[in-house]
């Protein structure tokens, strides 16, 4: 009897299975919404009735119930590369050329081009049949484990049925692709974002990485995320061709892109790139190039790869779109370093997935060279980064009588009088308390990068400079004392009050490079703060520090530290840190343990070109493992990490019998750590 009710479990399951990629992946349902809601409720009353039998493989079981509280880190098998960029026929023809060198004389070698899709890879492992672990590409060596909320995801399977038509046994492999949204989704939801009151996304690839990093999967299986996958690796099997990868994960029932084309030669391939150039605004989705690969895996072997490239594959990038409108207005904005930059307000436009009405224009240097006027007619762009820019001046449409703009004598907001330093190509507004300092320094304290305070953007950050209720960072602390006053805000209800609460304590838990980079010191960057918490350890050593003291830190120059130094030497700063010390926060960090590994305590060259990490973050990785790295190599030099094209210190190594190092070998020995 239950071996019946088990069998009829699974029987519906892989009918839902198959209405799932009907609907999903071929978006070409064979049954009614209705109709599907009904097997789903079937399926979860069975389940409900037999949880002995419920499966993680279960289309009831893609959402689960608990939050993510820290993603774990996951180290690829195969390491997730990336694409060098060609911009033009010429590049690729270059491209065709290396190949070619790289491969016996006079082989052919025919390819397969791809739409680039713009959204966020994704590395999927199955193991025997079943989902197990979904990872971000990370640096391309360590991702993110990101399986509950890709489990979410409809067109990806969690089981999977092997059609006797693949000779591979496919054990243990992952699919690689990109994650992405149909541009009319991400409208919805950008429109269902704004009717709430809340921040919209900039464009659909934000809003794919955004929504993939949600710490609740109930929130991410209700966003429209959708994926496609190119590639297939395993590290048991060998394939044939890119196209014979395709058309395998294809029968996997994958969802993979159908504007492939196999192509003959670089001109074939030249002219599929102009085709899917032409058709890019037809799809439902966005792309921002083509993808040409060497068809042939024997060949791609052979290329191999170079830093974080391949040699047997080279994206190639469509022209950013533009759009035609019309600048009403150019208004001056001052950020939390009381720069004051121009922005052109403009007539609203549409171009890729947003609604445009402003667009930076950098510095009043910039508006002269460009000769950019209110009321020109003029073209925006949006380029790799999501803010808008104008690219040019219609100067035929020129309205007589337009004028040029100038900067205002006086701060927009607080009126102080505008100084330029002689250096620079901005006007700032030295009044540390003009309120929109205040909110620029305090949206920087809040953000994702710096003290990550969940519901604390500029909207309540606006609210709140307005209603007195911030000044400094320390206020943010002291909020918790307010409760009634917060509360007492029409918008605010004691819901909202309490999570904001709770994760304004939470941020006390950010490490010390995260508070150091909340503070805003000028130049300091993630990088920096990063550079400088690991190097000093403490907010005291490096209040402390000389500017000798701070140039010693590999890769920070004159500008950071005498920057920190300024900053240090104002005692406002000194009240506002030990505040914050008395909060809590983070002020000093713990010297990475000095774990015993192969590295510790051991010098290492690095020559060549290795083709999973550039040089740099190779030893940065040798570092942080407690080896260290030198430029030349001598007798002192206990390994050379040699890569592709080593040159004189290789040889230099063999003459004075330094032990050589292998890519692979290297690797080795940090998974070993
Ligand atoms: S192939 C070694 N194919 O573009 C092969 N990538 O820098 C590397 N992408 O990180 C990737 N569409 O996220 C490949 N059809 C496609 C792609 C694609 C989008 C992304 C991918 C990768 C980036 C290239």
């Amino acid at each position: 009897m239950s071996g019946n009710i088990e069998k009829k479990i699974e029987e519906l399951r892989e009918v839902i299975r198959e209405h799932d990629y009907k609907y999903y992946v071929l978006t070409d349902p064979v049954i009614s919404d209705e109709d599907y809601d009904r097997l789903m409720k079937e399926l979860e009353k069975l389940e409900e009735e037999h949880p002995e039998f419920i499966t993680p493989d279960s289309p009831t079981q893609r959402v689960g119930k608990d939050l993510t509280k820290d993603f774990n880190q996951i180290t690829h098998k195969v390491p997730m590369l990336s694409l060098a960029n060609t911009y033009n026929e010429e590049e690729l023809l270059d491209f065709d050329r290396k190949v070619k060198s790289g491969l016996p004389e006079g082989e052919k070698v025919e390819y397969v081009v791809e739409p680039k899709i713009d959204g966020a890879s994704v590395s999927l492992n199955y193991v025997n049949g079943y989902l197990k672990t979904a990872a971000t590409r990370g640096d391309g060596t360590v991702g993110e484990e990101i399986t509950v909320n890709v489990r979410t995801i409809k067109s990806v399977p969690l089981k999977l049925k092997k059609p006797k038509s693949i000779k591979y046994q496919l054990n243990d492999f992952e699919a690689r692709g990109e994650i992405f949204m149909k541009v009319k989704d991400f409208l919805q939801l950008n429109k269902e974002r704004e009717d709430k009151g809340e921040k919209l996304f900039a464009n659909p690839r934000n809003s794919s990485a955004g929504t993939l990093k949600i710490q609740d999967p109930k929130i991410v299986a209700k966003r429209p995320l959708n994926v496609f996958l190119y590639m297939l690796v395993s590290t048991e099997e060998e394939f044939n061709t890119q196209l014979e990868n395709l058309e395998i994960l294809k029968a996997l029932n994958f969802n993979v892109n159908p504007e492939h084309k196999l192509c003959k030669n670089i001109d074939e391939a030249m002219e599929a790139c102009r085709e899917l150039e032409k058709k890019r605004d037809l799809l439902e989705y966005e792309i921002d190039g083509a993808v040409i690969k060497v068809n042939s895996m024997r060949q791609q072997k052979i290329l191999g790869s170079i830093a974080k490239s391949p040699r047997w594959a080279v994206a190639f990038k469509f022209k950013a779109k533009q759009a035609f409108t019309t600048i009403n207005q150019i208004t001056w904005q001052v950020g939390r370093t009381g720069a004051v930059t121009p922005v052109a307000e403009l007539d609203p436009v549409f171009l890729s997935g947003s609604t445009i009405s402003r667009a930076t224009l950098h510095n009043y240097d910039e508006i002269k060279r460009k000769d950019i006027r209110a009321g020109d007619r003029v073209v925006i762009e949006k380029g790799g980064d999501v803010i808008p820019k104008v690219v040019a001046v219609i100067l035929e449409e020129r309205k007589p009588g337009a004028r040029p703009a100038i900067p205002p004598a006086n701060c927009p907001v607080c009126d102080t009088p505008l100084y330029k330093p002689e250096d620079e190509v901005a006007y700032y507004c030295d009044n540390a308390v003009c309120p929109a300092q205040i909110k620029g320094r305090l949206e920087h304290f809040a953000s994702r990068g710096a003290m990550d305070i969940e519901g604390l953007g500029e909207a309540l950050i606006d609210l709140f400079v307005e209603k007195d209720l911030l000044h400094t960072y320390t206020d943010i602390y002291d909020l918790k004392d307010k409760y009634n006053e917060l509360t007492a805000i029409d918008r605010l209800g004691a819901k909202s009050v309490k999570n904001l609460l709770k994760a304004i304590e939470e941020s006390k838990k950010q490490p010390f490079e995260k508070v150091l980079f909340a503070l805003g010191i000028r130049y300091v960057g993630a990088g920096a703060a990063r550079k400088l918490a690991g190097h000093f350890l403490s907010i005291d050593v490096l209040m402390n520090a000389s500017d000798d003291d701070i140039l010693k830190v590999h890769e920070i120059g004159p500008s950071i530290s005498g920057s920190v130094r300024e900053f240090f030497s104002n005692e406002k700063n000194i009240n506002i840190i030990l505040k914050l010390k008395e909060h809590g926060l983070n002020f000093t960090a713990e010297k990475k343990a000095a774990v015993n590994s192969f590295f510790t305590d051991k010098t290492f060259v690095l020559t060549g070109s290795l083709s999973n990490f550039s040089r740099e973050e190779a030893g940065e990785k040798i570092i942080a493992l407690g080896g260290k790295v030198t430029s030349s190599v001598s007798k002192k030099t206990d390994y050379v990490l040699a890569g592709e094209s080593a040159g004189s210190k290789l040889d230099k190594a063999n003459a004075l019998g330094v032990t050589i190092l292998s890519e692979e070998e290297f690797l080795n020995h940090l998974n070993e750590k």
